[in-house]
């Protein structure tokens, strides 16, 4: 039979003993497993305590209460312990801060040269009062086309290679769909610009087979080609500078008459035609880039929509937000515009 002397001393001994092992645990491992050693369901507080049932009632009830002042010890002494580590480990974390160092920058990404330049032309012409449409990349033939003054076969529609969904059915070319489409809802006096993507069959260095365009229309009783050059100069001094120059120079559209292209003195030259000494690589020399093109509506136009061409007249316009882009910022690679790589994105 097992002495309640023995037992209580056993019991006794292992406050002792545990104190000294907790103190040489370091780690939140080393004291989990003295916590299992000591503690646990198989160790060794409950291997002293299976031989209770076999002392004598009396012998059983002191050692009982030395087993339940021990397993007391033991337990604040495992709490202490892990409080103690856990402040160490707190006070190492902290060591390591230091508040006075500045915060990270979160990336916060910006706007596509893109979306940035679209947005600035259009709120230069909304300050003239045009106001802004949008309309379909999936455009009829009619609409690309025929109500432009380019029926079936005509030559003119070689100026612009279309990627066809079907006879009647192509992406759009350009955005001067809009122009029909803004007619055919609305009477005179009309004053809008249109921006949008457009596609052609068409890739290399300097072509994307899809890029932006804004269109422009204005129509309304007595509007002159003054109206248009006066109109394009502030806006192109707007958007360049006001020391700009602009040349208007003749050309051909099918859906103006008469049709013009306009030149800016060249942004990296300054139209003096050489740059560092060498000829200008932007203008090849000549102190002019084009930027758009432009002309008064042709009067079949007019017709297509069935606007009285005796008595309204009005300009068109329309012009690649890519290349607006390029020359507004010094981007010398159109590739550039659709690698959405974020070096390049991030400086806008
Ligand atoms: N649609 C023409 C193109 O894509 C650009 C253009 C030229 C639009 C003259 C016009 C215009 O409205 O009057 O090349």
């Amino acid at each position: 039979m097992a002495q309640a002397p023995t037992l209580v001393a056993e019991l006794e001994g292992l406050v002792g003993e545990c104190a000294a092992r907790l103190d040489q645990a370091l780690t939140l491992e080393d004291l989990e497993s003295l916590r299992v050693e000591y503690l646990g369901r198989k160790g060794r507080l409950a291997g002293l305590m299976a031989q209770l049932p076999g002392l004598s009632a009396e012998d059983r009830r002191e050692a009982g209460q030395a087993a339940n002042t021990v397993k007391n010890n033991l337990t604040s002494l495992y709490d202490e312990r892990l409080a103690g580590l856990n402040k160490a480990a707190r006070a190492a974390a902290l060591a390591d801060f230091d508040p006075t160092e500045p915060g990270l920058v979160p990336f916060a990404g910006s706007l596509h040269p893109v979306t940035l330049v679209t947005a600035e032309i259009c709120q230069a012409f909304t300050e003239l009062g045009f106001s802004v449409v949008t309309g379909p990349e999936i455009e009829t033939d009619y609409y690309n086309f025929e109500a432009l003054n380019m029926p079936p076969e005509h030559p003119a529609r070689d100026m612009q290679d279309t990627l066809y969904i079907s006879d009647a059915v192509v992406l759009r070319t350009h955005t001067s769909p809009l122009q029909i489409r803004t007619m055919l809802s609305r009477k005179p006096p009309v004053a809008i610009v249109a921006p949008g993507k457009v596609y052609r069959r068409d890739s290399d260095l300097t072509h994307t087979p899809m890029f932006h365009q804004i269109e422009g229309l204005l129509v309304d009783e007595g509007v002159s080609m003054a109206d248009l050059r006066g109109t394009l100069t502030a806006f192109v001094r707007r958007i360049f500078g006001p020391s700009t120059n602009v040349r208007f120079r003749p050309s051909f559209f099918p859906f103006t008459e008469p049709s013009a292209e306009v030149d800016i003195s060249c942004v990296i030259c300054g139209g003096k035609g050489e740059h560092d000494g060498a000829t200008c690589r932007v203008c090849k020399g000549t102190g002019f880039v084009e930027i758009l093109g432009c002309g008064m509506v042709d009067p079949n136009v007019f017709a297509a929509v069935d606007y009285d061409a005796e008595r309204y007249t009005g300009f068109a316009f329309g012009m690649g937000v890519e290349r607006v882009a390029m020359l507004k910022y010094g981007i010398g690679d159109l590739r550039m515009f659709f690698e959405n790589d974020i070096r390049f994105l991030a400086q806008f």
